[in-house]
């Protein structure tokens, strides 16, 4: 029996602290962002798990795996069953004969190498009794390998998680919640875990510290996962689990041990997503289902929140009281990918509109930076998931400096919502494809509505709040004007689809616009694109410009349309195809570019919203035509939730 006292943990701190580059360096080799998911309960267990998994792929599909206790485990070890490849692999891979009345599972996103079937997930300790999944990285597993070894486990894989059902069996008397509980003080790092032991019918024990977990509650059932989208088909109650806290379920009750070792008494949440909302319809894919659902998920991130008769928004979770909301100096947003570019298009919007000074930076440098926090500025991280690691730490590296954090997000309950002083949920409903479109245009919609309330309570004349609102409450339906473009836009993907490299170009508030067109064609379609400022192109990249190099322009009617257009003819001169993104009606930039796809017209500040849809659609029909798994793009995953 293993035992850890306070210098064998002080010894094991030390090394990793002597050897710090080398651990985090074989971490990131083995670093794994991934969905988990625990089932006690009457179902077959290997069905609820698999379908848990799917709903979860988009967490990581490099491989998959589930490990389950009950009759069908004969030779007194849990039976696993692991693919290397998507879940319709492991599905495959299942027995006929797996008969598990309780499990667990996971799919897994690796950083590099060790995609493997000894690397999926779950691991077992020597026994086989123990089966363990992990989201996460154990920054020290090296030393825990060591000492492990010493004490005569065996090692089958080269992940750092496999550490934890070695130290868990170390430690096991009888009692899974007892031993994880004494397993994971050894643990540095992060971690989401779930375990099992074959002695303990029904029982589920998981833990977290950096990567989340929630329990749902059923009727003579429990489940355990990384996300609610693994449990909605199955219930609407979960609990949602804060660091450091351990959880204990078996089919009829769950409870919560907190970091003082004390019960915690929680109360459930009601999820309100239904089923429905998480499947593909008729569509052939999520992501065009997400793109043609803008319409509505913008409507519902206005819903209830522009208060017309004043010619403001209310926001009722900003938790901040009219002084303070005045007395902003400074607006400073952290986020990464498609959130920062909404992020971007809210430091133009909030400057232009409500003249505040803001500035959108990317979380994962900000929290390395020290960044100066200062006393009059608000802060958002903006997040889909809810669950990024960087902007996650970035939030709590500025929070432990006094700064007050709005989160903008889309899922509810996630550790950004949870975590951040008030703030907007976006309401876009479940986004399940890797590249994310209408949750960044529900994000751009509650940037809007801040602007108008913070340029209400500022310059803003109410003829001017009134005019504001009114071209915000007519978003919807000019995204829905614009998606009439999907044909014309399809024979556009099709004819330019075999280009190597493609430029996207915008200026003022449509400049993140460029950047989005330009990410959303790299995420999907594996083109190499390069987003840039149209007044910026001179300075480097004209030199990329040839006939095989299309440019993709965004061209607003207002005072830099000028400017883009002599842009356009210097690309021109050069014999470069041009695509313009311009307003109907705009005769002379239609004449001017090989393919020109029209928005409606409307006050240049709100193009943004209409702008990005025909470039979500370019990338949706180019990685289409290019035969690519759009969903699911290689080498991504939708939440990071590792550095
Ligand atoms: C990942 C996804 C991107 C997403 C980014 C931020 O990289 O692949 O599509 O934009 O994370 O995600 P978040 O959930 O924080 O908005």
């Amino acid at each position: 029996m293993l035992k850890v006292g306070p210098r064998l943990l002080h010894s094991i701190r030390f090394r990793v602290l002597m050897s710090k580059y080398w651990i985090i360096k074989s971490s990131i080799l083995e670093a794994i962002m991934c969905g988990i998911i625990g089932y006690s309960g009457p179902r077959k267990t290997s069905t609820v798990l698999l379908e848990g998994l799917r709903r979860l792929e988009y967490r990581g599909y490099d491989s998959a795996g589930i490990a389950v206790g009950g009759k069908s485990c004969t030779d007194g070890k849990l039976q696993v069953v692991k693919e290397v490849g998507k879940i319709s692999a492991l599905r495959a891979a299942m027995p006929a004969d797996i008969d598990g009345s309780w499990g667990i599972g996971h799919t897994r996103w690796a950083t590099h190498g060790g995609v493997t079937h000894a690397n999926a997930h779950p691991h077992i300790d020597n026994s086989g009794k123990i089966a363990v999944v992990h989201n996460g990285i154990i920054e020290n597993h090296t030393a825990l390998k060591t000492m492990l070894q010493k004490k005569g486990c065996v090692f089958r894989t080269e992940t750092d998680s496999e550490v934890i059902p070695h130290l868990i069996a170390q430690y096991y008397k009888g009692d899974l919640a007892e031993a994880v509980k004494a397993a994971i003080q050894n643990l540095e790092g992060t971690y989401g875990i779930a375990c099992i032991h074959l002695d303990e019918p029904g029982r589920i024990v998981g833990a977290r510290n950096g990567s989340p977990l929630i329990v749902g509650v059923g009727v003579g059932e429990m489940f355990l996962a990384s996300d609610i989208t693994a449990m909605v088909a199955y219930t609407d109650k979960v609990v949602y689990l804060n660091d450091g806290e351990l959880v204990d379920i078996d089919e009829h009750s769950y409870s919560i041990i907190g970091k003082d070792e004390q019960k915690v008494e929680r109360t459930t949440n009601q999820i309100t997503w239904e089923l429905g909302s998480i499947e593909k319809g008729d569509y052939p894919c999520h992501m065009e289902k997400e793109i043609f659902e803008q319409p509505e998920s913008i409507a519902r991130a206005l819903s209830g929140r522009i208060d017309a008769e004043n010619a403001t928004a209310k926001l009722g979770g900003l938790n901040l009281d009219r002084s303070r909301l005045l007395n902003v100096g400074r607006v400073k947003i952290i986020a990464a990918g498609t959130s920062w570019h909404a992020g971007l298009v809210g430091s133009y919007l909030l400057e232009q509109v409500a003249r505040i000074p803001a500035q959108a930076e990317l979380a994962s440098e900000i929290r390395y930076r020290n960044p100066v926090v200062e006393r009059d500025s608000l802060w958002f991280a903006v997040s889909q998931s809810g669950e990024t690691a960087d902007s996650l730490f970035a939030m709590r590296e500025v929070q432990r400096k006094g700064a007050t954090v709005l989160g903008i997000c889309n899922v509810v309950g996630s550790t950004i919502a949870r975590e951040s002083d008030g703030g907007i949920y976006v309401h876009s409903g479940p986004e399940i494809a890797v590249a994310s479109t209408k949750a960044f245009t529900s994000q751009l919609a509650a940037f809007y509505l801040f602007t108008l309330l913070s340029a209400r309570m500022r310059n803003m004349s109410r003829e001017e709040g009134i005019h504001f609102a009114g071209a915000l409450q007519s978003v919807p339906g000019m995204v829905a004007e614009t998606l009439k473009a999907r044909d014309h836009v399809q024979r556009i993907a099709k004819k330019y689809c075999r280009a190597k490299d493609f430029l996207f170009l915008g200026r003022g508030i449509l400049y993140p616009i460029a950047l989005e067109g330009a990410l959303k064609l790299k995420e999907i379609s594996y083109i190499h694109a390069e987003g840039c400022s149209a007044g910026e192109m001179k300075h480097g990249p004209i030199a990329l410009i040839s006939p095989e190099v299309p440019s993709v322009f965004l061209v607003s009617d207002d005072y830099l349309r000028e400017k883009t257009i002599s842009n356009i003819r210097e690309i021109k001169a050069r014999g470069g195809p041009v695509i313009v993104v311009g307003v109907e009606g705009d005769t002379e930039t239609a004449a001017l570019a090989d393919e020109f796809i029209p928005v409606p017209k409307t006050d240049p500040r709100f193009y943004p919203f209409s702008m990005v849809v025909p470039l979500q659609l370019f990338a949706y029909f180019c990685a289409l035509e290019l035969g690519r798994d759009v969903d699911q793009p290689r080498n991504l995953a939708k939440s990071v939730t590792v550095e």
